[in-house]
């Protein structure tokens, strides 16, 4: 097993128990880390009472609200961080957003604020991000997005998110070289399907599940403890000759064809 003992990260994008941010959460605190968790703050209250009670199972130091579309909710976090630790050893950016109405049969038909809205706060955020919290990296800190094939295929429904995972993926390769230098990392995860509240918004998603399971390399779907233990890896000093990478955790699906 990897371990990430002394290691202190904030997690972004947990929004309840199947989220994939949660089995990072969970699989960084087996690993040793001690996190800080986020929620994205709504009027009913509903991530920040789902991020509670998840956080008190982790030991979770400090939980507070982050819009990523809000670059004083961005500033508070850095300001918060660097006030309880004072130092910063890695950063999950696990979160990603389109309008249920884009992601039809018609990408063409994709509205221009929607476009815009999946690229802010799917693949623009880890730039503030990234910017804000590397001060409190030393060399080793790590960062780690996650993706999806939808970046680099055209997937049936994924549409407008495709583009914005490209960005995504662009944006880690240009981070990577702007952080290089300072032995700071970053790389994204793409992960195979996993049903959480994100993916319901997918058409047939349930369809998707089964026809990638027949076409894998491993003829299964990934499971959510192998995408934790891959954000663990990358956390880990056991991944330090790693960055601007994008790593593909979905049972070799990429690989195949027919
Ligand atoms: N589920 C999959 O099949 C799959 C596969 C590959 C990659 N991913 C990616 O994994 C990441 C996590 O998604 P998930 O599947 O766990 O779904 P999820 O719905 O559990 O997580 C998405 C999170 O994004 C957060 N979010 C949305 N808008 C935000 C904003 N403005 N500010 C801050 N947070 C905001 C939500 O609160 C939620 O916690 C996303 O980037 C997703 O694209 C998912």
């Amino acid at each position: 097993m990897i371990h990430c003992e002394g290691k202190k990260g904030v997690i972004l994008g947990v929004g309840n128990n199947k989220s994939i941010a949660w089995f990072i959460a969970e699989a960084l605190h087996a690993a040793g880390a001690e996190l800080a968790l986020t929620y994205l703050p709504d009027p009913k209250g509903r991530f920040e009472r789902n991020v509670r009670k998840l956080g008190d199972a982790i030991n979770a130091t400090t939980i507070e609200p982050c819009d990523v579309r809000q670059d004083a909710d961005i500033q508070s976090l850095v300001d918060t961080l660097s006030n309880q630790w004072g130092k910063l050893d890695f950063m999950v950016h696990s979160l990603a957003f389109a309008e249920q109405s884009d992601l039809g049969d018609s990408f063409s038909a994709t509205s221009r604020e929607g476009f815009l809205k999946a690229q802010e706060i799917s693949a623009y955020s880890l730039l503030p991000l990234s910017g804000g919290l590397t001060p409190l990296m030393k060399e080793g800190g790590s960062i780690i997005t996650m993706s999806y094939l939808g970046a680099v295929r055209a997937v049936p429904s994924y549409n407008v998110m495709g583009p914005a995972k490209a960005a995504l993926e662009s944006s880690v390769r240009y981070l990577a070289r702007e952080f290089g230098p300072s032995g700071i990392r970053v790389n994204a995860v793409s992960a195979g399907p996993i049903k959480t509240l994100s993916a319901s918004g997918i058409k047939n998603f349930s369809e998707l599940l089964d026809s990638v399971a027949e076409r894998t390399a491993l003829q299964r779907n990934v499971t959510r403890e192998e995408v934790g233990s891959t954000a663990v890896f990358l956390c880990s000093d056991a991944s330090a000759g790693i960055t601007g990478q994008t790593i593909y955790v979905d049972c070799g699906y990429n690989v195949m064809a027919g």
